[in-house]
């Protein structure tokens, strides 16, 4: 669908302040940093970058730390989120993201781009069919 102007450039603000983010991305056994911001399209944006740890599961994504960030803020209402990457192969969320992602902010707008300004832009419900949630309980 076609994007209004003014939502256009919520989602430029959204990707400048996942750049941003990316720049404290902590990714010194991948070297893959990765920054992440949630907007609730009202102008209040919640970011994250990956945290990595020696023991490497315990690493968390951008995408995880800004929508913890968020719920430890008492923050809701977010509409979309940006994902940042320098990466030539656009990088969506992971699997442990959507699902954190859709029980927290449902069907929210996932726009992902690389350093290089390419992007891809879909629903989370695209990325993540068939969800195990709440209503499956
Ligand atoms: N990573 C993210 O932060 N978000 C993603 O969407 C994909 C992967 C991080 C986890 C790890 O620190 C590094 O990227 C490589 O997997």
């Amino acid at each position: 669908m076609r994007k209004k102007a003014s939502e256009r450039e919520a989602v430029r603000r959204l990707v400048g302040a996942a750049t941003l983010a990316r720049k404290a991305a902590r990714a010194p056994y991948s070297r893959f940093r990765v920054g992440a911001a949630l907007g609730d399209g009202k102008g209040g944006i919640v970011t994250g970058c990956n945290v990595e740890n020696a023991s490497y599961g315990l690493t968390l994504c951008a995408e995880r730390v800004a929508a913890f960030k968020a719920v430890s803020e008492g923050r809701s209402g977010f509409t979309t989120i940006a994902v940042v990457t320098a990466a030539r192969t656009l990088t969506t969320p992971c699997g442990a993201c959507r699902q954190v992602l859709w029980e927290l902010f449902g069907d929210i707008l996932v726009h992902v781009e690389n350093l290089k300004g390419e992007s891809l832009e879909r629903r989370l419900s695209v990325l993540f069919p068939l969800p195990f949630d709440s209503s499956s309980l």
